[in-house]
């Protein structure tokens, strides 16, 4: 009930208002959040890494969140972290009302298979199915997918879904993994880099589709990148220095994919 009534909330602020959803509201609840967080690597007998130092964040419900921060930062790490994918070494991390620092496995394997989309910068895809079969990997174990033949479409790829990722381009193998991260209509969709290995043409498309996913299924999205140029995109950009947050931005309107240049 709460969430039906947060969302039809939000619409209706969206349909009177015509602008983007706003990041955040007073009284709205974060999605996430990060309380404390630390992350320490052993690398030897007497080194250690900090790889986060202190974060505390609060991320919100169709929020699109830019990560910035030079190498090193602790950004993987991070997200990471904010997927299930890792532990940190002290501080909490909620999700609604579920702290997932306290969850056992079950819980955990549920909020990475059901909630969470991941989407990295090698596009990880198996080289002997097709596209169609790479999404239909997780749209069969998921309890409430969309058709993989959606998913592909909604990425822009209805007419490629029998090739197989050697017969895509490397923007196109991308959009694969895209509708394989959202075809189980995730949550939350984390994506650490994924135009990094791509030109400026390519890593366009790849994110407006990854904005149309934000835009049309809801998810709060979270993008991990090193370009600066790409933050324009964001609701708020979060940028992470040494392991910690060094500043939030919030963008006074997002703009559009298609005018960036990098
Ligand atoms: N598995 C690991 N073992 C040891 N050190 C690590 C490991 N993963 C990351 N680090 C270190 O933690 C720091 C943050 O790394 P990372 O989160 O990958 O940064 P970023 O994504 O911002 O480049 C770096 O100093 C990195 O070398
Ligand atoms: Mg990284």
């Amino acid at each position: 009930m709460h969430r039906v009534s947060l969302l039809v909330d939000t619409m209706a602020d969206h349909a009177t208002s015509g602008a983007p959803f706003p990041a955040s509201r007073d009284g709205l609840h974060p999605l996430l959040s990060a309380r404390a967080l630390t992350k320490v690597y052993s690398t030897g007998v007497a080194t250690e890494v900090r790889a986060l130092n202190g974060v505390d964040i609060d991320l919100f419900e169709r929020e699109f969140v830019v990560l910035l921060g030079p190498s090193g930062s602790g950004k993987s790490t991070l997200l990471n972290i904010l997927g299930g994918l890792d532990n940190p070494s002290s501080g909490t991390l909620q999700f609604r009302d579920t702290d997932l620092t306290e969850a056992d496995d079950r819980t955990l394997t549920q909020y990475r298979r059901e909630t969470v989309g991941f989407i990295f910068q090698f596009f990880n895809l198996i080289p002997s199915l097709t596209a169609r079969e790479n999404v239909e990997l997780i749209t069969d174990i998921a309890t409430d997918p969309m058709a993989p033949e959606d998913a592909l479409a909604l990425v822009g790829l209805a007419d490629r879904m029998d090739h197989f990722p050697s017969e895509l381009s490397g923007g196109e193998q991308q959009r694969v993994a895209i509708a394989r991260a959202i075809a189980k209509r995730p949550e939350v969709l984390l994506c650490d880099e994924p135009t990094g290995a791509l030109d400026v043409r390519t890593g366009t498309l790849v994110l407006e589709a990854i904005e149309r996913v934000n835009r049309e299924l809801g998810a709060l999205v979270v993008i991990i990148t090193h370009n600066a140029v790409i933050a324009d995109i964001a609701d708020r950009v979060i940028s992470l220095s040494d392991g910690r947050v060094a500043r939030v931005h919030r963008n006074a309107a997002r703009r559009p994919v298609n005018e960036l240049s990098w």
